[in-house]
């Protein structure tokens, strides 16, 4: 039987971090559903689909093949064959996700290759519909969240560690955006699961934060 820990949460909250790390410490694989969701909405872009045109998007997406390999314990991205993990962070492709991800077709296509993932290999998931939707059965789940100033803040700290110059009440104000198209869209909104462990990190270090969801597995 696979094991399934599903890390739901906003945008920045540091899922992927933790995840990852999670996964290591356990021995398991990590999936990183947004990637995949964003993987679609880079090929919709690439497609010069219009975003707030659902006949067009549920037409269109059907033509992006997503799939997913490991390399190093590194979840990599095709698309239509090809490894697109290079071009998937930016703000354009996240914030065309955070759209294009409230549509059914898409939502449908890329939920049944997570559960299949989750059949076959025992995994920490994160998204914002996993431990709702997705894996309603995981044996852990956790709403892992943190103030949208703090959010911000460290998404501002990574990018300038990069050297590329950015605005943080406007990476703040996108958050907010994103956040709401999130919470309030039709399907699979973000929500906390009933039976799920809230776990705020915006007074935790990563390692609190990896240290408590390891004690959920324990309990
Ligand atoms: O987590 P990340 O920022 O990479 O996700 C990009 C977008 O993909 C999110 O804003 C959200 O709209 C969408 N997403 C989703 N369901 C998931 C994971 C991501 O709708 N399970």
């Amino acid at each position: 039987m696979s094991y399934q820990i599903a890390i739901d949460g906003p945008a920045g909250a540091g899922k992927s971090t933790i995840a990852r790390r999670v996964a290591r410490e356990k021995n398991f694989i990590y999936v990183d559903t947004g990637a995949m969701y964003r993987a679609m909405a880079y090929y919709l872009l690439k497609e010069k689909v219009d975003p707030s045109d659902e006949e067009e998007i549920s037409e269109k997406c059907t033509g992006a093949h997503i799939t997913i390999r490991y390399q190093d314990g590194e979840q990599v991205v095709l698309l239509n064959g090809e490894n697109v993990n290079p071009v998937l962070r930016t703000e354009e492709v996240g914030n065309m996700a955070s759209v294009t991800s409230k549509n059914k077709k898409v939502r449908e296509r890329l939920t049944q290759l997570q559960k299949e993932l989750a059949e076959k290999n025992s995994v920490v998931m994160d998204g914002r519909d996993i431990g709702t939707c997705v894996l309603p059965q995981a044996d852990v789940k956790v709403y892992l969240t943190a103030s949208a100033a703090v959010r911000a803040k460290r998404r501002f700290d990574e990018l300038t560690a990069k050297g590329e110059s950015c605005d943080i009440q406007k990476i703040e104000a996108d958050i907010v955006k994103r956040d709401e198209q999130d919470m309030t869209r039709e399907i699979a909104p973000l929500k906390q699961a009933e039976d799920a462990v809230l776990v705020d990190s915006s007074d935790m270090s990563i390692d609190e934060v990896v240290e408590k969801i390891l004690s959920l597995t324990e309990a």
